[in-house]
């Protein structure tokens, strides 16, 4: 399926709610952790993946301000899940060329997944490849809340004027700060919702969702699946058909 997408036509930034991991578990009779340990694959097919094709950004959601509501054992699992799993995975980052960062409250975070994450960071930061990014400790409200605080500061040290304030001057504050918005949004697990993700910069991406399939079982084809839909589909961006037609006739 590869070979059918159109390489001059690929989405800028792809993000995904990779959502399903208890489930998955659970209908096997497993513990919901099994589901989270074995989403590992999925992160590396996603990655893999899109490094291959050539995107230039990936936002995975993999922990949400309010998942820290979940039992205390899931979390601290999840938080040692992460921490082993991105020191697994530095080697093989540095072979695909992947440049790690994350967005979020990280300092909501463990100490020890701070440090791994900074590490890793580091040891990417000349990676030219795929922008990989992961979201932690991420909600889209906390998101555009910390970027006005920022805004509102700035007004009353005086370098900023309110009527300076515009789209771009709030988007950069944003913890995406310069990168692009997302053309397009993966959720697994079959619910069709954006469980605060990124907010703004969701508010023109085409969205897809996959109704029967749980995270754990992600590999590249639904990738390419996705991307095909995507490419299928006329962004109009508010004008008509025949403007964009005219357009991509020029
Ligand atoms: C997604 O899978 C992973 C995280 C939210 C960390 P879930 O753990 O939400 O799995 P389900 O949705 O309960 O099946
Ligand atoms: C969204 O999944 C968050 C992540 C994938 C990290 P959830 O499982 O937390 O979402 P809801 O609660 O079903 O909306
Ligand atoms: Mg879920």
């Amino acid at each position: 399926m590869k070979e059918l997408i159109d390489v001059g036509n690929l989405p800028k930034h792809i993000a995904v709610i990779m959502d399903g991991n208890g489930r998955w578990a659970q209908n096997q009779g497993a513990a919901r952790i099994f589901g989270h340990r074995n989403a590992i694959k999925a992160v590396r097919e996603v990655t893999e993946g899109c490094a291959e094709l050539g995107i230039s950004y990936l936002t995975l959601y993999a922990f949400s301000t309010e998942n820290w509501g979940r039992p205390e054992f899931e979390v601290r699992a999840l938080m040692e899940l992460l921490v082993q799993s991105i020191r697994n995975e530095l080697p093989t980052m540095m072979k695909n060329n992947v440049k790690l960062d994350t967005i979020g409250d990280i300092n909501s975070l463990p100490g020890s997944c701070q440090r791994q994450l900074a590490e890793a960071s580091e040891a990417t930061k000349d990676n030219t490849g795929l922008n990989l990014i992961l979201a932690l400790g991420y909600s889209g409200k906390w998101d555009i809340t910390q970027a006005v605080k920022k805004l509102a500061a700035d007004v009353k040290s005086g370098v900023l004027s309110p009527s300076d304030i515009n789209e771009d001057v709030l988007a950069a504050q944003l913890s995406t700060g310069a990168r692009p918005e997302v053309d397009l949004m993966l959720r697994t697990g079959g619910d069709h919702r954006i469980s605060n993700f990124l907010l703004w910069q969701l508010a023109y991406a085409e969205l897809y969702f996959y109704e029967d399939l749980f995270w754990p079982d992600f590999r590249r084809e639904h990738l390419y699946q996705a991307i095909m839909a995507y490419q299928g589909t006329e962004r109009r961006f508010g004008k008509t058909g025949e403007q964009i037609k005219a357009n991509s006739a020029k």
